[in-house]
């Protein structure tokens, strides 16, 4: 965030009612899509993972493997790379008993997959190869195993053998929620992969902001990002959204690395938006860089896409009486820059005081529970929230939605710092300028998050905070 330079003409910041130029107003001007940026380097966190992220891949080995689950975990899609194209991608996996650390390898599903390739837009046009596999029904309750594979005229070359969980049959679920994670000094990955591996946790949310940035270096730096998230993301789907760190070339690294997302099920083009359910939980991607860096249809379409998502929503509220919106760019925060005054007021009012594009309105119409965000680096939490007022001093039964910030989890630009020592706006109620990542716990009646410290000597820290909404 600190490599942008904000510049706000003059002529945006008049009141402009054209929706031809709406959406040029607020434009962030950036370091170009591609630039070098920060080399990736060896650190105590991404080399405390034990995998080689930047070690020299097999023109035709799996790599950069991760997945994503579609509503309810009824199936998921599995994604990889290679370096070289390959005849054909193939997926085989099969169920493991839950805490049975030895796998019963029948029966084994094998399934075929689809490739494309993926072209950086840097100067080198360098390509990359991708394949993608969708799973059949899957069991609940159930820890599945399982190998990626290329296929060639020599063979099949399989990647290595990963497993994830699908939602048990109890009302209850837990999930991690982190966001802005760097190759370098990402504090919190090694106790992400170790809450990963117990299981516990059914996915991911990731506010915004990846590798800083995937398209760096002709795009390597994206290649070497997704091997070292591939611990995580392997494991636990992931279920993110995009930053202004994905922007370059039209956000198509983010699109093409991250096709596993049920887009297409969620009636939105391309990987960008989408929602899905699980549980008591509806969960919606939206991408506040629409506002940055899209064109005023872009972003019609994308606030119809919205409304029309929170319609269906809350048709089965009674099932789901849970919505959550991850976003990148947040509404309220509290740290010194234009992201917490001009931005954040430009997302929840819309551009240039013409209403077109606003955010806030739909979530209140819409009763939306919580928006978690990303972006500033930091964590802030705030009470229950409408227009700029605080509904309520309670989260039971609360008036309005409530928001929290999650862009701590660790990069290379470090944590955030807030204005000097207050005074605080009354709907801040609670502000952390370290490392960390939260835990969050769902049922029917209650969603609880708790913020974990991760501190810099790679241990653990104490819980920084933890509050429960309540129906
Ligand atoms: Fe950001």
């Amino acid at each position: 965030m600190k490599r942008l330079l904000f510049i706000l003409g003059a002529w945006a910041v008049s009141a402009i009612a054209s929706p031809s130029l709406l959406g040029r107003a607020d434009k962030e001007q950036e370091e170009p899509a591609g630039s070098p940026g920060l080399m990736t380097v060896p650190d105590k966190f991404n080399t405390a993972l034990g995998v080689d992220w930047n070690r020299t891949y097999g023109q035709t080995e799996p790599q950069q493997i991760h997945l994503s689950f579609g509503s309810d975990s009824k199936y998921a899609r599995i994604q990889f790379a290679t370096l070289s194209p390959i005849d054909q991608a193939v997926l085989k996996y099969w169920p493991k008993s839950r805490h049975v650390s030895t796998s019963s390898k029948k029966p084994v599903t094998h399934l075929r997959g689809e490739s494309w390739t993926f072209t950086d837009g840097g100067a080198l046009q360098r390509e990359l190869y991708m394949h993608m596999i969708k799973t059949k029904n899957l069991k609940a309750a159930t820890v599945y195993a399982y190998q990626v594979g290329a296929t060639t005229c020599n063979g099949t070359e399989w990647g290595p053998e990963l497993e994830f969980h699908t939602a048990s049959k109890e009302d209850e679920f837990s999930f991690l929620s982190i966001g802005d994670m760097g190759v370098n000094n990402a504090v919190s990955m090694p106790h992400l992969v170790d809450f990963a591996k117990t299981h516990k946790y059914d996915f991911v949310t990731l506010s915004g902001d990846q590798a800083y940035d995937m398209a760096d270096f002709n795009g390597i730096k994206g290649d070497e990002y997704m091997n070292m998230v591939q611990e995580l993301f392997a494991r636990v789907p992931y279920m993110g959204v995009p930053g202004n760190h994905e922007r370059a070339y039209n956000f198509s690294h983010y699109i093409n690395r991250y096709a596993t997302l049920p887009h297409k099920e969620s009636h939105f083009a391309n990987p960008l938006m989408y929602s899905f359910d699980y549980k008591s939980l509806h969960l919606i991607s939206f991408s506040t860089e629409i506002y940055f860096y899209g064109t005023p249809e872009e972003v019609q379409t994308a606030i119809n896409w919205l409304e029309a998502d929170l319609v269906e929503a809350n048709k089965h509220r009674q099932q789901r009486p849970w919505i959550v919106l991850i976003t990148h760019h947040p509404l309220y925060c509290s740290a010194p820059s234009e992201d917490c005054t001009s931005k954040a007021q430009l997302i929840r009012d819309g551009f240039n005081n013409t209403g077109f594009g606003a955010l806030e309105p739909l979530l209140l119409k819409y009763n939306v529970d919580v928006v978690i965000a990303g972006h500033v680096h930091n964590y802030e939490r705030t009470l229950p929230i409408a227009k700029g007022q605080v509904t309520s001093q309670s989260y039971h039964q609360p008036k309005s939605y409530m928001q929290v910030i999650v862009g701590n989890v660790g990069q290379p630009e470090g944590a955030e710092s807030f204005n000097t020592t207050g005074p605080w706006a009354d709907w801040s109620a609670k502000r952390y300028d370290g490392n960390g990542f939260s835990t969050v716990k769902v049922t029917s009646e209650t969603f609880s998050m708790t913020h974990h410290q991760a501190n810099h000597d790679g241990t653990l820290g104490s819980v920084i905070d933890s509050f429960t909404i309540s129906k």
